[in-house]
């Protein structure tokens, strides 16, 4: 029996061009290279210009994308930007990218789940295009963390970026088994009661300005861990496969040491494990896409090879997803 497939076309991203290495926080900040890198693995991040907003970085990671996908941005159907931190708090970030793609037809929406956004993107692009209503599909993640970054706060400001990434989906028929390409199978949560752990002191209704990064990171670390490696093993068990069927473990980069963990408790050898946290920083919802972006022009992604992605975010929000390049 063939059955519809949300299936990569292709991806694409983004780095803002001021690199700041881990050594430039102790200019200012009771911290240290050596911390930064042993604690999280970080050991540069990118940040935006001044001008340079959260669509700017998503338009450039969506033109990549298209080029890499060989599709004209008239067949696009929908775009879904998962972002914490948009342009403005309406409208969408995604309509600014819609109207620079030149693309009048289909829709546009803006989705928010923080670190996990990507996740929760491609989940709900997967559905669309299996419930008919689009058929090509650009999920975006794209993010500008350094404006909601307290630069006092040694525990947060070290551990973020800036960046976007993209991917170009499309319907195509599989057989109905784990051996096709395109998006297998996806697992998402949430618990607000973990609201206090990660969280931005500010919003419009609250205080009516944008606020900053607030995070208990040793709680946070411990769900991670916990959290993340039984998303994975439930995504991959909803797609029949198991870790051992797996290409590449493509997490979120928050830190090397939950992605390390993570890795351990699900039997994954760390040399099947995509890594940018050292380059990228945390860069939210734009770390997975990315990392896929980064290691499908290093050709270590290949068409046909199994990927398990997974995240977690303020929420607290997590999930996984399984796909075949
Ligand atoms: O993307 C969303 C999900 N977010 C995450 O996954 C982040 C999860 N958490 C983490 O990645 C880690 O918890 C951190 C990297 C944030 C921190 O690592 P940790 O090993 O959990 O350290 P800690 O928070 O327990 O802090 C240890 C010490 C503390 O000092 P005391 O209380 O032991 O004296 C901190 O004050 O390190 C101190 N510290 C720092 N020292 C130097 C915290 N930040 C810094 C810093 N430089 N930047």
């Amino acid at each position: 029996m063939t059955v519809l497939r949300a299936v990569p076309l292709g991806c694409g991203h983004y780095l803002p061009q001021r690199v700041v290495e881990n050594s430039e926080f102790e200019t200012w900040l009771d911290t240290s290279d050596s911390w930064i890198r042993e604690r999280s693995g970080i050991e540069r991040r990118c940040f935006a210009a001044e001008d340079e907003l959260t669509s700017d970085l998503a338009i450039r990671a969506a033109k990549a994308a298209l080029a890499d996908a060989d599709v004209p941005a008239t067949q696009i159907d929908a775009i879904i930007l998962a972002t914490a931190t948009p342009d403005e708090t309406f409208p969408s970030t995604a309509t600014k990218v819609q109207v620079a793609l030149d693309m009048p037809d289909g829709f546009a929406f803006d989705i928010h789940a923080v670190c996990a956004g990507f996740i929760y993107a491609l989940s709900t692009a997967n559905a669309m295009i299996l419930s008919g209503q689009a058929r090509t599909v650009m999920v975006i993640g794209a993010e500008t963390f350094s404006r909601i970054l307290d630069w006092q706060d040694r525990s947060t400001c070290v551990l973020f970026g800036d960046g976007a990434g993209a991917l170009v989906l499309r319907a195509e028929e599989g057989q109905g088994d784990g051996s096709d390409r395109g998006v297998l199978a996806t697992d998402l949560n949430s618990d607000g009661r973990y609201h206090d752990l990660l969280y931005v002191d500010g919003g419009p209704s609250s205080t009516g300005k944008a606020g900053c990064v607030r995070m208990v990171g040793r709680e946070v670390f411990r769900h991670a861990v916990e959290k993340l490696a039984r998303s994975g093993e439930t995504a991959l068990a909803k797609a029949g496969l198991t870790t051992a069927d797996l290409s590449w473990l493509v997490p979120h980069q928050a830190n090397l040491r939950i992605i390390r963990k993570t890795a351990e408790r699900m039997g994954l050898d760390m040399s099947r494990v995509i890594v940018t946290v050292h380059d990228h920083g945390n860069t939210s919802a734009a770390s997975i896409p990315m990392a896929l972006s980064v290691a499908a022009r290093q050709n270590r992604i290949r068409p046909g090879d199994l990927l398990l992605m997974e995240a977690i975010g303020g929420g607290l929000t997590w999930g996984a997803a399984v796909m075949r390049w």
